[in-house]
């Protein structure tokens, strides 16, 4: 295991998933860890991350120096040490060298104008691009460390501990390795844990499958399983390893509500019922959910509905489970994300964006079940290998994500079935249009909205008066901010004609143009 100590910077989650792009398991943890905690982890490396303060300020993190005491379990070595940018601060200012403030906060790509070939920089071309993001920077350098790499800005941009001294292997960045901006950013950081740390790389989805089937079958034991399946990929790919590991002690549950996509309710009990042989119970709740819906306008009040009536249903398939096994099922699976659980153990608060939004399977904790999260150590990109090494469909790793609340968000104003059905048909072409034209994949969410307005409209010799709906596609990394798609003008123009032509009761097409912020993703 690396252990990665967060300081608070945006760009923590990088380091652990260039880490694990280079084969090395890894763990983020708040630098508030004592060194104690830290030690019994037996880590081969330890990483100090970036952070937003500067070793001066009062209430800034400091780095307890025992962390550079500790012993390698195997080789009784020092454990390796690479600080970035505030984590390089604070191990310099922990070992008695010089941290101030730079004259101006120095922000930016810049070339590397010398570095030393070492084994942190091994393949690292002289000229190539780091990134750097700092107000404060080196200006002494602790005994025992010389300086490694300079830029015209930095002469101290990287440090190394010198061979022969008393520190073991400690290395330290000005610069950002993680984030793609630095050209060799990757091969420093694999070069870190795989040549300085020495640790081998064999760290698979494929070895995760097995060692998480193993733990999860000593977890439950002979006890039962339930699982709210949304259709989404972390949902899904759960169900697949849960199965995996369990079989017939799971079972999922599957709610209608009425404001699925087309086709999604049948497509997913294939998959999982038919492909999988997964007990599923497919529920069709669409009318109380709908009966409850009626007439409401307001955003988060239909939020509200939904989630109420989807807990309700649950419990009532619980019910059903617990009457048809004699006993209640103990453990509830969720597809906890390793991004969510970092937001909630980080150091002062979340270093990611904070989520405003829960899925609606986020199932309150008064249903009285232990959890089972067989994906809180993963990144979603590491969740859609694992469910392709499992076998779970291509459509549905590669789908977007899509709302807990489902299309009630996306029909503006109060939401009936036959509006659902309308949005259901131009949503189809939409994303069809999407696949054939090969840009599905390069946007991050697509989808129709429903406008509660009439236009006039012209067909054959008719006038229409009916319906308009616009279309939204945007790229994106995580949901937080977004970009609107420039799509092809052709897509647009396909989908829009396919919409007119083939949807009866739409007449106008619109394509909104507006990112987050200020807009957000979806209309409501
Ligand atoms: P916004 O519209 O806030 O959406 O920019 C950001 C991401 O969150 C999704 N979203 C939701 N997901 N329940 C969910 O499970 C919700 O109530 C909800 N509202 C928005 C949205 O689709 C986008 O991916």
């Amino acid at each position: 295991t690396v252990v990665i100590l967060d300081f608070g910077s945006q760009t923590t989650q990088l380091i652990a998933r260039r880490v694990r792009e280079a084969g090395v398991y890894c763990e983020i943890h708040p630098c508030t860890l004592p060194a104690e905690e830290v030690a019994a982890m037996e880590p081969s490396g330890l990483i100090l991350s970036g952070g937003p303060m500067s070793v001066y300020d009062e209430d800034s993190p400091q780095l307890d120096p025992s962390l550079l005491d500790l012993r390698q379990p195997g080789t009784g070595e020092k454990v390796p040490v690479l600080g970035i940018c505030y984590g390089l601060q604070a191990l310099a200012h922990a070992l008695g060298g010089g941290v101030e403030p730079s004259a101006r906060r120095e922000f930016g790509r810049s070339p590397i104008v010398s570095h030393e070939e070492n084994d942190l920089f091994r393949g690292v071309p002289e000229g190539s691009v780091v990134w750097m993001s700092h107000g404060d920077h080196l200006t002494r350098l602790p005994d025992g460390f010389r300086a490694v790499a300079a830029t015209d800005n930095a002469p101290i941009a990287a440090v190394a501990a010198e061979p022969d001294s008393e520190h073991g292997k400690v290395y330290g960045v000005q610069f950002h390795p993680e984030v793609v901006h630095t050209e060799h950013g990757a091969t420093i950081l694999r070069n870190f844990v795989r040549e300085v740390c020495g640790l081998r790389g064999d760290w698979t989805t494929g070895s995760f499958i097995d060692e998480k089937a193993e733990e999860i079958r000593a977890q439950v034991g002979d006890d039962h399983v339930i699982l709210g399946l949304s259709g989404g990929v972390d949902s899904s790919v759960a169900a697949a390893l849960l199965h995996k590991a369990i079989g017939d002690q799971l079972t999922c549950v599957f709610v209608d509500n009425g404001l699925l996509r087309a086709g999604e309710f049948e497509q997913v009990q294939t998959t999982f019922r038919d492909g999988f042989d997964i007990d599923l119970r497919a529920v069709d709740a669409s009318d109380l959910f709908l009966g409850r819906l009626a007439g409401v306008a307001d955003p988060e009040e239909k939020r509200r509905i939904i989630g109420r009536t989807f807990i309700e249903v649950f419990e009532q398939e619980t019910e059903a489970v617990t009457a048809e096994l004699g006993h209640k099922p103990r453990f509830l699976a969720q597809g906890t994300l390793y991004p969510d659980v970092i937001e909630s153990v980080s150091f002062k608060g979340p270093s990611a964006t904070i989520k405003t939004h829960h899925n609606v399977g986020g199932l309150p904790e008064k249903l009285g079940f232990e959890l089972v999260e067989p994906f809180r150590e993963l990144f979603k990109d590491e969740v859609r290998e694992v469910g392709r090494q499992l076998g779970v469909p291509d459509a549905i790793i590669r789908r977007h994500p899509f709302p807990g609340p489902g299309l009630a968000v996306r029909i503006l104003g109060p939401v009936d079935r036959e509006k659902a059905d309308l949005l259901r048909q131009a949503d189809t072409i939409w994303l069809d249009e999407l696949e054939t034209s090969g840009t599905y994949d390069d946007v991050w969410q697509a989808f129709a909205v429903l406008l509660p307005v009439q236009s006039v409209g012209v067909m054959g010799d008719y006038r229409t008066y009916e319906q308009a709906v616009c279309l939204r596609a945007v790229t994106s990394t995580d949901g937080m901010t977004a970009d609107w798609a420039k799509l092809p003008y052709e897509v647009l123009g396909r989908a829009s004609n396919r919409i007119i032509n083939e949807v009866r009761g739409i007449n106008r097409v619109a394509y909104d143009v507006s990112s987050k912020p200020p807009a957000t993703i979806e209309w409501e």
